[in-house]
């Protein structure tokens, strides 16, 4: 079965406390329950979060060849070429996702560091981001 990891960057593990008009009002471990249940078993989903660069970058090291990377780089998005490098290097569909619409708000996060090592971004559904992206996921390699 084809593996996909599904990769979250710093603060995301406290969805549920973060402004909701951004993130809506679900937690990450719900947002997976709903992935779980919108794969059907079609991939072997494996999750991860961390607030730390590095244990984010070694874990694409350690998935360089799953099929998918579905990623939530977070802030890290705004500032990490070490994740960016990482990214570059995995060599299946690599889907970045955004909760809020990332495109649209301070300067700041208009700075995007994964965008062009992505095949494509999902962005501004909250919680549907990731489940969009799954099920573009599904219809191309699934
Ligand atoms: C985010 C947007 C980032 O700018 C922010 O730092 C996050 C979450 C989003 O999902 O909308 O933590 O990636």
């Amino acid at each position: 079965m084809k593996k996909v990891l599904i990769i979250n960057g710093p603060n995301l593990n406290m969805l549920g406390k973060r402004p909701k008009e951004h993130y809506g009002s679900l937690t990450l471990e719900e947002i997976n329950q709903m992935l779980e249940k919108e794969n059907q078993g079609c991939f072997e989903l494996e999750f991860f979060q961390s607030n730390s660069e590095g244990a984010l970058i070694s874990k694409l090291q350690e998935c360089i060849s799953y099929a998918g990377i579905l990623i939530n780089p977070a802030a890290y998005t705004h500032t990490s070429v070490g994740i960016r490098d990482a990214l570059e290097m995995c060599s299946g569909i690599k889907l970045e996702i955004h909760l809020s619409k990332v495109d649209e708000r301070e300067g700041f996060r208009r700075i995007n560091l994964v965008r062009d090592v992505c095949h494509k971004c999902f962005q501004g559904l909250h919680e549907n981001s990731y489940i969009e992206a799954l099920k573009y996921l599904k219809e191309i390699i699934g």
